[in-house]
């Protein structure tokens, strides 16, 4: 059977602005020492947060990203369909000077600069490359764009001709839900041992974040067996199945619905505690994010098992602020949803939206009887930019139920006090653009949160 590879030619210097142009190409390279590189790489994974992880540095030779690896713009990359390898190389002529760091190898990729394509975007563009394949025909304007796009790389051959050579194939449908059934036969089994779990888990992960992928998980039974791993004692098996389920269930209904019923939440509530390890209640926050946003049954259930409680905890844990913020930033999100949902039902009955509604937002009503309006402001004390930034938010959407609360004399006194350091900064020359950018931002917030409250 050919190898077929995805290289993504990531020509642009933004990712933001622009969408990687996307070809398949036959494989030049054997399977076999893919598979060599990857094995090595994903021994080489593990508990590292995708911020923790070296940046690539690219050859002219095609190398495996390892998974969670940043990757600079400007290369090519592609990947293997049938071993999952992700590799990248410089483009010809490129001398790969402009990507080396100064020997400083440790160097994180969130710190260098904004030019970096995390392992996210990759997914994203690969999902969306499969999905153009499957659903465009060949005279639409997407693949047109993409052939036109690519024009240039005369070593590539067109969308079409390789649609119209794969035609009555469906290599790729085909293919996911075969992959997608030996992984999970590999997690049922009970002679897999530890590290093929894992491996099996952390491919999951990334056929999950198709619809139809996560879909037919469900379908063929996985979805439970991924829900059990939660419940491991091994954190590796924990931290990995939330993973899948958090990127599985992201807006997807169907998915979430599925989840709730298997009983996922209480779970994830348990692994959120303080004896779990920090990278387990990570993955475990990002799941239920993903199982309640945009999801108001989901959201009642996190009511129902105290999932509120849960997060209150973290306040009295002063080691664990990543993790509250967040927490605070889900809140924010949810509260964020019900309070417009509110809004259009009143607006709907032709009644008054300006007034008191926090009493019929489930959220911020539960969250005034548990005193949430005092905790929450606590935050300002804290040094971090960023956490100010969600607090603020926060602080934002609450104020309907909280006003009283806010307009106590130490809040005002520390959002004064913000209010003033940010303006002095303001006020001051900064050469870093972005720099002046975001505290104009954080201004932005402090001074309307102060008007909402006067
Ligand atoms: C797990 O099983 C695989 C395949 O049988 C084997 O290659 C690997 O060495 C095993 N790993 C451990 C840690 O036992
Ligand atoms: C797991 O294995 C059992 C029997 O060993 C089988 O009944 C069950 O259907 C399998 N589950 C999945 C999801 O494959
Ligand atoms: C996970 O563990 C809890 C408590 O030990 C148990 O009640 C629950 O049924 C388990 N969930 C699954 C899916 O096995
Ligand atoms: C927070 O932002 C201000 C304004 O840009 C800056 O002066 C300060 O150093 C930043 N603090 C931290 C901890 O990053």
């Amino acid at each position: 059977m050919l190898q077929y590879l995805i290289p993504l030619v990531l020509l642009s210097s933004s990712v933001a602005d622009q969408q990687p142009g996307l070809v398949l190409v036959e494989s030049d390279d054997s399977g076999v020492e893919n598979d060599n590189n990857y094995n090595k790489a994903v021994n080489d994974v593990n508990e590292h947060d995708e911020e923790d992880l070296e940046v690539f540095q690219p050859t002219a030779d095609w190398q495996a990203i390892k998974p969670g690896q940043g990757i600079p713009p400007g290369l090519h990359v592609r990947m293997n369909l049938q071993s999952g390898v992700k590799e990248a190389k410089l483009m010809d002529g490129d001398d790969g000077k402009k990507y080396q760091s100064n020997g400083n190898t440790k160097q994180k990729f969130i710190k260098i600069d904004k030019n970096i394509i995390s392992k996210q975007h990759l997914k994203e563009a690969l999902k969306d490359f499969r999905d153009k394949f499957h659903h465009d025909s060949p005279t639409e304007d997407s693949s047109e764009e993409l052939g036109s796009r690519l024009e240039a790389s005369q070593k590539f051959r067109s969308l079409d001709e390789i649609q119209k050579e794969l035609e009555g194939v469906d290599l790729f449908v085909k293919k996911d839900i075969e992959v997608i059934m030996e992984y999970v036969a590999v997690l049922n089994s009970s002679s897999s041992n530890l590290s093929e779990k894992e491996y099996a888990l952390n491919e999951l992960e990334y056929y999950v974040h198709q619809i139809d992928n996560a879909r037919d998980l469900h379908i063929i039974g996985g979805l439970a067996l991924v829900i059990k791993l939660m419940n491991s004692t091994e954190p590796s098996l924990a931290s990995r199945a939330s993973y899948v389920l958090g990127s599985a269930a992201q807006s997807n209904p169907q998915v979430q619905q599925a989840a709730l019923k298997l009983e996922a939440l209480p779970s994830l509530l348990r692994l959120l505690s303080k004896d779990k390890p920090m990278a387990v209640r990570k993955k475990a926050l990002y799941a239920l994010s993903s199982l309640i946003r945009l999801f108001p049954i989901g959201q009642k259930e996190f009511l129902k098992f105290s999932g509120l409680d849960i997060f209150q905890k973290l306040f009295e844990e002063p080691s664990s602020e990543p993790l509250l913020v967040k927490a605070i930033t889900l809140m924010t999100d949810i509260l964020t949803e019900q309070i417009e949902h509110v809004r259009n039902r009143l607006e709907k009955q032709g009644q008054d939206v300006s007034g008191e509604i926090s009493e019929r937002v489930p959220l911020l009503k539960k969250m005034v009887e548990k005193g949430w309006c005092r905790l929450v402001p606590g935050l300002l004390h804290t040094t971090e930019n960023d956490t100010k930034e969600k607090v603020l938010q926060a602080l934002h959407v609450m104020a309907t139920g909280c006003k009283s609360e806010f307009q106590e004399a130490h809040v005002q006194d520390n959002l004064n006090r913000l209010k003033l350091e940010w303006l002095k900064d303001a006020s001051q020359h900064h050469q870093d653009h972005d720099d002046s950018e975001y505290v104009r931002i954080l201004l932005g917030l402090v001074t309307d949160l102060m008007k909402k409250l006067s």
